[in-house]
């Protein structure tokens, strides 16, 4: 089966069943949600509808969703791991639940018109309880029902057996994993004594969301409990054609071969290094495409970072020229039936990543080869100056006749870990989790936001209001409906207004309310069916506590949001320094139709 056929199989099964198709959203979350880099889950994109906002489609969804998720990326290089990949997922919002969904994922898998797994060669795996949440006996008796025997059903934790949040909160809830057994043997009959053998390949997870993690670490129940699925695309595509190497499918193999072209060498001999540079690249190629350009920070950093550790890869393979743009064109070409790339400005973009590098490496080599004793300590600045990893300097140095001696190796690994160590503290999940630092800097724009919000709601137009905000740390941006291009001027007084409101150094303050009271109160706020009963409003300015007739009284701002903000808006300005200090807005654009987008940073 082709993966187009897979897909094309998955959309009309669920069709049938009175499901909506959508298409994957791009990899890059949109502005209303700042948790993570990069979608690594279907139903990333959807959580708004799954915490009860009413989706435009209906109440039964389903996609293919492209992924990235990196906090795998060492193990990425055997048969099975990526950091790109898509899950097919199906959605209730509110709808069909645990019976429903489990039926679907079992006659999906395993009726002939569909998959057609072997029956035998599948078990299954159930919540077994804890003190948030009881045992799922409900699954449980759903899968007896439909002639599971129990010893092919394990009972686990939640380690295993519960989804969510995607973020550090968020909709989340007890799972119920179906598992294929892709070992030559015999199939073991007790799945709860050998669930966790690596020949036992989780092919679909139905979520029963029916929890909100709140920040402070509670459950709460949902009021809309909803059905969450997903299922590895690669690796399903993999075992039904009976492979057990996911890049032997075809969303990897013309991908392999071109590499095998240009390197020379042979996939069954490097294959550690052929999927490192196939999985990274397709990743890189995906998120350029969704609009992650190489950089420093966020989801621009790890796309650079696949990239380089691609190019390395390729080095240790022979390949010393650039080589990114037929690899693309690769990917481009096995996806063109599913996927719009903006193939110029991908390919673009990757080689003037590659160009980048090549120089760094190149000037990293020629440092080492001006050494005549190479230290650990040189081995540790080539690395974390150049980005030269370690392998490669000592391979450079062999092959002009130096040995790297033990104690050379020693050093460079005590310096290695203790820089590890360190930073481990300060860029947790930058790289791996992907979760976005609430760092001081995004707080202050938060709060810049805010501040900008009001002063185009006063200066330009009453009836402005907020389309889109997205934050990062080194700058805020913010769309609102409007239909003008704004003036010098206009972009100066409103650059005034909010400086004077930071120098005013006004009171952030905060009080939780019920939506309506949120709205009698005159705050602002678009996206109030995600929200739960209760809302954060944050006052900046006046009082707090203001009622309806009060309105949003003398306060300059008054918006419903999750936060987080500062407690003063001088904490905007210079007293902030070195973060904050001048409000400036940096560029004024159109956004879509009648809507603009400025971006500002605090310098
Ligand atoms: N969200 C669930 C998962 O990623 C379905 O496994």
């Amino acid at each position: 089966m082709t993966s187009t056929e897979l897909r094309q199989k998955f959309y009309s099964f669920f069709e049938g069943r009175g499901h909506k198709v959508l298409p994957s959203a791009s990899l890059v979350p949109d502005e209303t949600d700042p948790s993570v880099l990069f979608n690594t889950a279907g139903m990333q994109p959807l959580v708004p509808y799954l915490m009860g906002k009413e989706h435009p489609q209906g109440k039964r969804l389903a996609s293919a969703q492209k992924c990235i998720r990196t906090d795998d990326i060492d193990e990425v290089g055997d048969k099975v791991h990526h950091t790109f990949f898509e899950m097919l997922g199906n959605w209730s919002l509110g709808d069909y639940f645990k019976s429903e969904s489990i039926d679907w994922s079992w006659e999906f898998l395993t009726h002939e018109e569909w998959l057609g797994f072997d029956k035998s060669k599948l078990a299954v795996s159930v919540f077994e309880g804890d003190d948030d949440a009881p045992f799922d006996q409900e699954a449980y008796d759903k899968w007896l029902s439909l002639g599971i025997n129990t010893i092919k059903i394990a009972k686990l934790p939640k380690k295993n057996n519960w989804w969510g949040p995607a973020g550090a909160t968020g909709p989340c809830g007890p799972d119920t994993e179906i598992f294929y057994w892709t070992g030559a043997g015999e199939v073991p009959t007790n799945f709860q004594e050998t669930c966790d053998y690596p020949s036992w390949v989780e092919v679909w997870n139905n979520v029963f969301m029916q929890y909100n993690k709140t920040i402070d670490g509670k459950f709460d129940l949902l009021e809309q409990k909803n059905v969450d699925t997903g299922m590895g695309f690669e690796r399903t595509l993999a075992v039904i054609n009976g492979l057990d190497d996911n890049y032997e499918t075809d969303l990897f193999k013309p991908i392999i071969e071109k590499i095998e072209e240009i390197s020379g060498k042979k996939y069954k001999d490097n294959q550690h290094e052929f999927r490192i540079i196939s999985d990274h690249l397709k990743a890189a190629t995906f998120a350029i495409g969704d609009g992650a350009i190489p950089s420093n920070k966020g989801a621009g950093y790890i796309v650079r970072r696949l990239i380089r550790r691609a190019i390395v890869k390729a080095k240790e393979i022979g390949i010393e020229a650039n080589f990114t743009d037929p690899v693309a064109r690769k990917i481009f070409e096995i996806y063109k039936d599913s996927y719009e790339f903006r193939e110029e400005s991908t390919l673009s973009e990757l080689e003037k990543e590659e160009n980048k590098f090549r120089k760094t490496l190149k000037e990293g080599l020629r440092l080492l080869e001006q050494k005549t004793a190479i230290s650990g300590q040189d081995l540790f600045d080539l690395y974390q100056s150049y980005g030269l990893p370690v392998e490669i300097s000592t391979e450079e140095a062999k092959r002009s006749g130096r040995e790297i001696n033990n104690e050379a190796m020693e050093q460079y690994s005590n310096l290695l870990k203790k820089h590890q160590d360190l930073s481990r503290t300060a860029s947790a999940g930058m790289f791996k989790g992907g979760l976005v630092e609430a760092g001081e800097m995004t707080t202050r724009y938060h709060t810049a936001t805010h501040l900008l919000l009001a002063a185009l709601r006063q200066l330009i137009s009453p009836d402005i209001y907020q389309k889109g905000s997205n934050i990062i740390a080194e700058r805020l941006r913010l769309d609102f409906n409007y239909q003008e291009k704004l003036t010098p001027e206009q972009i100066k007084s409103l650059e005034d207004l909010v400086n004077e409101k930071i120098a005013e150094d006004l009171p952030v303050t905060m009080a939780e309310m019920s939506v309506k009271e949120a709205k009698d109160s005159g705050a602002m706020g678009i996206f109030d069916s995600k929200y739960g009963d209760k809302v954060k409003v944050y006052t900046i300015g006046g009082g707090a506590h203001s009622t309806r007739s009060d309105r949003s009284g003398s306060a300059f701002s008054r918006e419903i949001c999750g936060g987080p903000h500062v407690t003063h808006t001088g904490e905007l300005g210079p007293k902030g320094a070195p973060f904050g200090g001048h409000f400036k807005i940096t560029k004024e654009e159109s956004s879509s139709a009648g809507v603009r987008r400025i971006k500002a940073v605090l310098e």
